[in-house]
């Protein structure tokens, strides 16, 4: 008898309950004697963090402990990310004689011609596609396949949708421990916090955790996971998506009530009084003296509702020292919007308003267009607000009129 090897390559950054199921069923549906993971080398950029190689490896080792798992190393290795065929031929080198059989998920399959010489992979090992509920057509691309490579498909069908890393990485970041536990195989979360996996923002969350109550961060909690969630698709730098969220009501339960005639000044001696209550502490002396001494912050007339988002801006920049500037305007202008947004400050509007327990018309179908067309939505959304704003109070900040202004001359310029 031949020897039956799986082989399922990823990031694996972390593992989760979807991975370990996969991996139990191929081995059982299939006989496999044995499945090789192979994790990359380097998770693809644009990541929130990547856990190492080798704490990913630890992760991978537990929560496959039960089944004949090897966690490969050839990438660690090679120092690099291999192309597919070239995983799969040293495979099958390494294990003379074997079956090989190539486990892909069932919205990668239609992709294969495109990576390289995939008639190679085809030739060496059959294909195991995963089925699962959201799946494109992965029967027709199976059948396809098989007509113009000759390739040996098969599919596995999984009942569950599929679990996001990117969203237990988010989870985690957040300190959402218990949330991302349910995600992962079990053994694996007890791991990830020893290591202090995934906590590149512990300290803006520990400030954004002092300088909001528990209504504020809940909703704060709630918009960055709507933000990760949206840029799934639009694919920006998970890290300044998730800082950009995080830090968008920095300054929001500031009291601007006693914000008199003299604008600046008086928001300063406000937000002294208000820094110094949240954890001064843990900004590092000066941090008040850094505020005030930035231009003043906001335009003149900006309404006291509004004024959040300027001076969150300025906390970002001089009192928690971001320098990204494409986070810093994320958030000055995540209530009005502005003319030329950046796709980040679309993300971050978007999921401000949008967040699972914002509750009005039209709010489910906004969240599913941000899913897919972040621009599309942001329009929905920007013109909505013009409309609502403008009816409701008189004083409405011309920025989200010069906004509507520009995006609408920009959609007719576009023929709609
Ligand atoms: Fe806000
Ligand atoms: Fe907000």
């Amino acid at each position: 008898m031949l020897m039956k090897i799986g082989i399922f390559g990823g990031a694996f950054d972390p593992v989760h309950k979807g991975h370990a199921e996969i991996c139990k069923k191929v081995v059982a549906e299939y006989g496999l004697d044995k499945l090789i993971v192979v994790p990359s080398y380097n998770p693809p950029h644009k990541r929130i963090t990547g856990g190492s190689f080798l704490q990913r490896k630890k992760l991978l080792t537990a929560a496959l402990a039960d089944i004949p798992a090897e966690i490969s190393d050839i990438e660690y290795n090679d120092k690099k990310n291999n192309f597919t065929f070239e995983v799969v031929a040293k495979i099958a080198g390494a294990n003379l004689g074997c079956e090989p059989y190539y486990i892909v998920g069932g919205d990668a399959l239609s992709g294969m011609p495109s990576w390289k010489n995939p008639e190679r992979i085809f030739e060496t090992a059959a294909i195991i596609a995963i089925d699962r509920p959201g799946y494109p057509d992965v029967v027709g691309t199976a059948a396809r396949l098989r007509a113009e490579y000759g390739a040996r498909v098969s599919i596995s069908r999984i009942d569950a949708p599929d679990i996001s890393s990117n969203k237990i990485r988010t989870l985690l970041e957040l300190g959402d421990t218990a949330a991302a536990a349910g995600l992962l195989p079990d053994g694996v979360i007890e791991l990830i916090v020893k290591d202090g996996m995934y906590r590149r923002f512990r300290r803006y969350l520990r400030f954004v955790r002092a300088a909001s109550g528990d209504g504020l961060f809940g909703h704060v909690k709630r918009a960055v996971i709507a933000a990760s969630e949206y840029n799934e698709r639009a694919g920006l730098s998970s890290g300044k998506v998730f800082l950009s969220a995080l830090l968008h009501d920095a300054a929001k339960e500031i009291s601007f009530e006693a914000v008199g005639e003299d604008g600046g000044n008086t928001v300063y001696r406000v937000a002294e009084t208000w820094l110094r209550r949240v954890d001064g502490a843990s900004m590092g002396r000066g941090y008040y003296e850094k505020l005030r001494n930035s231009e003043y912050y906001a335009p003149s007339g900006t309404s006291k509702p509004v004024l959040h988002q300027f001076l969150g801006a300025e906390i970002a920049k001089k009192v928690l020292a971001v320098s990204d500037k494409a986070v810093i305007d994320a958030v000055r202008y995540h209530t009005t919007a502005k003319p030329g947004m950046t796709s980040l400050g679309k993300i971050v509007y978007l999921a401000d308003k949008t967040e699972a327990e914002r509750d009005y018309e039209g709010v489910d179908g906004l969240r599913r267009a941000a899913r897919l067309d972040i621009d599309g939505a942001f329009w929905n959304s920007l013109e909505r607000n013009y409309r609502y704003v403008s009816e409701k109070t008189a004083d409405m900040t011309g920025l989200t009129r010069e906004a509507y202004e520009y995006y609408s001359g920009r959609r007719s310029v576009n023929g709609g």
